[in-house]
């Protein structure tokens, strides 16, 4: 009678021990970049965090290299809940706030420490809320580093260097203003798509940091690559708010302690893995890489000028100014 009886029971407590179980939530981390990138790295850190600071109640599954979602789709699948969690390039959010266009005016930042007093700064902070009215929700900031310039020609020292060549960009309005201000052919197109069209001559060059530049092998289809440093790639961590706000209360603690962490690791790393990347791209010998004189960086930085006027009154002169004060 005993054992028949335990049989009922052990069913139910099953039942109610399953739900418990099914209540780990899984995280899908997307971005479009290799592991042994900034981004990459910080990516891992935050699933290695996470899960142990919320153990059995979260699974971190990171998606590098544009294998669940590449540029075009990653911010939809977000805002359609595909995917919980995306750092793309402050450049890539144009069609959400024309706020973070600010990051891609050329040489208004000298270097990745102004940027991050900049986002660390109220301003900064500021515009990881500025998405919400759409859904998103930005959980920090993660640094790459700058952009340099490279193509397939000998020579690229001077702006008329690249007049007429076709340039890959990101998907955003004030890198393409930025290529038209030289000259040159501006082509939008995703981060996934840009070794084949660099190999195939698709486009003649492309701009990027050092660590993407080694990461992709752009340097083994490019010649020569500018140390312009005009520019920079860093990323916002964002969510979907929705889904976000739905999550226990404990959990999103746990995220955030995690997020925080994740930045801290990723930001140390990345001017090292510039660092070292431009040195194993120098190493490689296949592309030549070019100094700039103070006059060269001078005669890119004027060339380049036309587009501040021109996305100033998008972006708001108090985001340009908070920007500037930022550089030491
Ligand atoms: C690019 O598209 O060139 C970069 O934004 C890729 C990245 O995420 O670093």
């Amino acid at each position: 009678m005993i054992k028949k009886l335990i049989a009922p029971i052990a069913a139910v407590v099953l039942a109610l021990a399953l739900p418990v179980a099914d209540a780990q939530t899984v995280i899908k981390f997307s971005h479009v970049v290799a592991e042994n990138t900034p981004k990459g790295q910080a990516a891992l850190k935050f699933k290695e965090v996470a899960e142990k600071k919320l153990p059995g109640k979260v699974q971190v599954q990171v998606f590098p290299n544009s294998q669940l979602f590449g540029d075009a789709k990653e911010l939809e699948a977000l805002l359609l809940g595909d995917v919980h969690f995306i750092a793309p390039s402050l450049s890539k959010f144009d069609r959400y706030t024309k706020k973070l266009q600010v990051f891609d005016l050329p040489f208004l930042f000298d270097d990745v420490q102004s940027v991050d007093r900049f986002q660390s700064g109220a301003i900064g902070k500021g515009l990881l809320e500025s998405m919400k009215s759409r859904g998103l929700l930005g959980l920090g900031y993660w640094h790459n580093g700058m952009k340099q310039l490279s193509t397939n020609r000998d020579v690229l020292k001077r702006p008329e260097d690249v007049k007429g060549l076709k340039f890959r960009i990101q998907a955003s309005d004030v890198l393409e203003a930025q290529f038209r201000a030289l000259g040159a052919n501006p082509q939008k197109m995703a981060f996934a798509e840009v070794y084949q069209a660099l190999q195939t001559g698709v486009v003649d060059g492309q701009e990027n940091t050092w660590s993407n530049i080694y990461s992709q092998k752009f340097f083994e289809v490019q010649k020569t690559i500018a140390e312009t440093n005009h520019g920079v790639i860093d990323y916002m961590v964002v969510t979907n708010l929705k889904w976000w706000e739905s999550l226990p209360a404990d959990v999103r603690t746990g995220l955030v302690e995690a997020m925080a962490e994740a930045t801290a690791h990723g930001n140390k790393l990345a001017s090292d893995i510039n660092e070292a990347d431009r040195k194993r791209i120098a190493d490689a010998g296949k592309a030549k890489i070019q100094k700039l004189s103070k006059e060269d960086t001078a005669a890119w930085r004027k060339a380049m000028e036309p587009v501040w006027k021109k996305f100033e009154g998008d972006i708001g002169r108090d985001l340009i100014e908070a920007a500037l004060k930022a550089n030491s």
